[in-house]
């Protein structure tokens, strides 16, 4: 093990009910509050007690709902436009991933000026405006990383402002928001949160305090996704919100791996949700990746509640990987094979994005360009 660093500035306010305490964390941020949200959302109600209290608190906000999935730099730059004409003094981004790396990257441009294309480098002057995170789905884990991930409408790739300047000020958790949310995003968002699990525990910048986040939400998941899903339960659904977190704070600190390099890839070229492509690769690019991490792709097994008992580390590793092949297919999640947007002419240019993302010299095993075409092109025939 190398030296590390582990940073976790976010305050985390974890309860069911918590999306009342909202307001009063704006009342410390300042005046003007900017609520960042995307407009389905909006229409469930789900906003309606934030929006209530902040009448009865007698507070000032504006509201922005141009969030869609996979967030483009040109809707930012909008989005970053009307923070500063509203002269607002804080962010609240209530939503999945999209609205949250939206909040952060309006967040950016506010405080450091210029555009989106300007800060892919590490390079961030400022901190973002004082952020509260209320995350809506159980996957993203966004509200304790330093990072937004953009997509860039010139290149058609993800890429990713980042740094510690790059952080919530507090992250409201609030298990009750998971109850009306779709079945199918409640599922896809759950894999995501696993794989960023998995990643973070078995990359190459693992270190133990990463792990000890990864391996815990890694057994939450498995405990309780299928049981949220398909039995709606309370229990489940605290577990769940809790293990996205953890997953998020270990590979904040940590990093993903090359499930996420092709995922970004697909999200970026065909804008596919970002749940469902993690969940297309994280079986077939594990199975690959076992080589360079036998051991924790074991551990792994034992946390996900696979019965390892009598088998090697290799077997167990393996175990592991078919469990989670068995867990997207109950969970209706569908394959690569079945999407209509997919077409064999692009493999070599996903394959090419996939080889260049950072997470990719992270992985377990290093994959090339013609390792990321075969992978694509196996699971096209799957
Ligand atoms: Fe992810």
């Amino acid at each position: 093990m190398s030296g590390f660093e582990f940073y976790m500035p976010t305050k985390i306010v974890f309860e069911q009910g918590a999306i009342r305490k909202v307001a009063k964390e704006g009342k410390v941020l300042g005046k003007k509050g900017l609520i960042v949200t995307d407009g389905p959302l909006l229409k469930t109600g789900i906003l309606d007690p934030i929006f209530k209290d902040f009448k009865a608190e007698g507070m000032d906000y504006v509201l922005w709902s141009e969030i869609v999935p996979n967030p483009r730099d040109v809707d930012i730059e909008c989005g970053a436009k009307f923070a500063a004409e509203e002269k607002i003094d804080y962010i609240v981004a209530v939503g999945g991933g999209s609205a949250i790396d939206t909040a952060k990257a309006i967040g950016a441009i506010k405080e450091n000026g210029g555009k989106c294309n300007d800060w892919y480098e590490g390079n961030l002057k400022k901190k973002i405006t004082p952020l509260i995170c209320v995350p809506t789905t159980c996957g993203t884990g966004s509200e304790v990383t330093h990072e937004s991930i953009v997509n860039n409408t010139v290149t058609m790739v993800k890429d990713c402002i980042w740094g510690p300047e790059v952080s919530a000020a507090v992250a409201i958790l609030d298990p009750d928001v998971l109850v009306n949310l779709p079945k199918k995003i409640l599922a896809s968002t759950g894999i995501d949160a696993l794989t960023h699990a998995v990643e973070a525990y078995v990359c190459k910048a693992a270190n133990p305090f990463t792990d000890a986040l990864a391996i815990y939400a890694i057994r939450l998941i498995g405990e309780s996704l299928t049981e949220a899903v398909e039995n709606s339960s309370n229990e489940a659904y605290v577990k769940m919100m809790a293990a996205s977190c953890m997953a998020g704070a270990a590979f904040g600190n940590s990093d993903v791996a090359s499930v996420h390099s092709i995922a970004e890839a697909l999200g970026g070229y065909y804008d596919i949700p970002h749940g469902v492509a993690n969940a297309m690769m994280l079986p077939e690019v594990s199975r690959l990746s076992i080589p360079g991490a036998p051991q924790k792709y074991a551990d792994v097994a034992r946390a996900l509640g696979v019965h390892t008992e009598g088998m090697t580390t290799q077997q167990a590793a393996m175990a592991g990987v078919d469990y989670m092949e068995m867990l997207c297919r109950r969970l209706n999640i569908p394959k690569f094979s079945e999407l209509d947007v997919v077409d064999p002419k692009d493999f070599e240019r996903l394959a090419t994005t996939a080889a260049e993302a950072s997470e990719t010299e992270d992985n377990p095993v290093l994959f090339d360009k013609q390792d990321f075409i075969d992978i694509f092109t196996r699971l096209y025939k799957k």
